[in-house]
């Protein structure tokens, strides 16, 4: 027995526990009711009384040594695992709850919006349901021109006053330049309404960002290096712009621009129709009457605006192909989007 003892307390002495699952391995196999400690105690009632007193004293030395041992991997074991044991939330659910991603349109509003804040740009806002005088006479629509058909309107009432769902965002450049004096430099997101066609290429609501600056001396110079600037910004620095002259009641001149098309960069590809130019938004100088109708002296300001779609743009960026995509807020699409955490 005292052989057994002695071979015992090597294996003891060679046992590695570096993990609490090891300790507790440790702690059945020599010190549990049914471990060897126990076994060897139960052996020792049969011995022969001569032999009592050596073998208890060396089953007892036994005994203190294993437990010894084992609070030491026991402490060792602890601190190498390294938890910080306060840190830890135990009333946290241990299944964890889906989040939800950012929607693409958010997405890219956040990324335009960032960039023009960054050359200076203030947010403003201004309501979904507008007036006429807001959303058309104020920026130099004609009682009875064709522009306002291009613009089919939804209309919530028509008499005494008209009231309408805002057709573009350019009806918070009224609104803005009614209750603040220039200099003026915003940009403004919001939710537009026409009455169209529900299909891939058009929906009767969408987002747009119109920007606006008006200050002494602004010529079409500085709209067009801040224009250049956020194309870079958004498409990358290779990115080109192009000016094309176009018609807007509220600006003179009026241009669209174009930006060299990310796919193929200038190529010509099937998504730019081979032309190498996509066109991404309509600017142009602020019409004198415009400021005028607000209250601003056109002889000492101007200014320039600019308007654009962020579903359009967010095509560029993510090609999605259908417009409907956006607002039908199937999971399986938004959930292709950075998350929202
Ligand atoms: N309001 C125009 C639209 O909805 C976009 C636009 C064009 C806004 C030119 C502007 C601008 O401020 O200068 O189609």
């Amino acid at each position: 027995m005292l052989d057994k003892i002695e071979a015992l307390r090597g294996e003891v002495n060679e046992f590695k526990a570096d993990t609490q699952a090891k300790v507790e391995e440790f702690r059945i196999k020599y010190l549990s009711k049914k471990g060897i400690l126990n076994q060897l105690m139960e052996e020792f009632r049969e011995v022969p009384n001569d032999q009592k007193k050596t073998l208890g004293q060396a089953l007892n030395q036994l005994k203190v040594y294993i437990t010894e041992r084992f609070n030491s991997l026991k402490e060792s074991a602890e601190s190498s695992s390294n938890v910080d044991f306060s840190s830890i939330d135990l009333t946290r659910s241990a299944t964890s709850f889906p989040i939800g991603s950012r929607h693409p349109i958010s997405i890219i509003r956040n990324d335009i919006l960032k960039i023009f804040s960054d050359m200076g740009f203030t947010v403003a806002e201004g309501p979904e349901i507008e007036d006429d005088w807001h959303v058309f006479s104020s920026l130099n629509f004609p009682a009875d021109h064709p522009a306002r058909d291009m613009q089919d309107t939804f209309f919530i009432l028509r008499n005494p006053i008209d009231v309408l769902l805002r057709t573009h965002t350019s009806s918070v450049q009224t609104r803005t330049m009614e209750r603040m004096r220039p200099p003026i430099r915003i940009v403004c997101p919001g939710r537009v309404y026409r009455n169209e066609a529900i299909s891939a290429r058009a929906h009767c609501f969408f987002h747009q960002i119109e920007g606006l600056y008006i200050d002494k001396q602004v010529s079409f110079a500085d709209l067009k290096q801040v224009l250049l600037n956020f194309a870079k910004q958004l498409f990358g620095a290779e990115t080109k712009i192009r000016l094309r002259p176009s018609y807007f009641p509220f600006t003179e001149p009026s241009a669209e621009m174009d930006i060299s098309c990310d796919i193929c960069g200038g190529e010509g590809c099937p998504f730019c129709k081979q032309t190498g130019w996509v066109e991404i938004l309509g600017c142009g100088m602020v019409d004198p009457n415009v400021l005028e109708a607000c209250g601003i002296d056109p002889k000492i300001y101007s200014g320039y605006a600019f308007g654009l779609g962020i579903e359009r743009i967010t095509n560029l960026k993510y090609k999605v192909k259908d417009l409907r995509m956006f607002s039908e807020n199937d999971v399986r699409f938004l959930a292709e989007f950075e998350s929202a955490r």
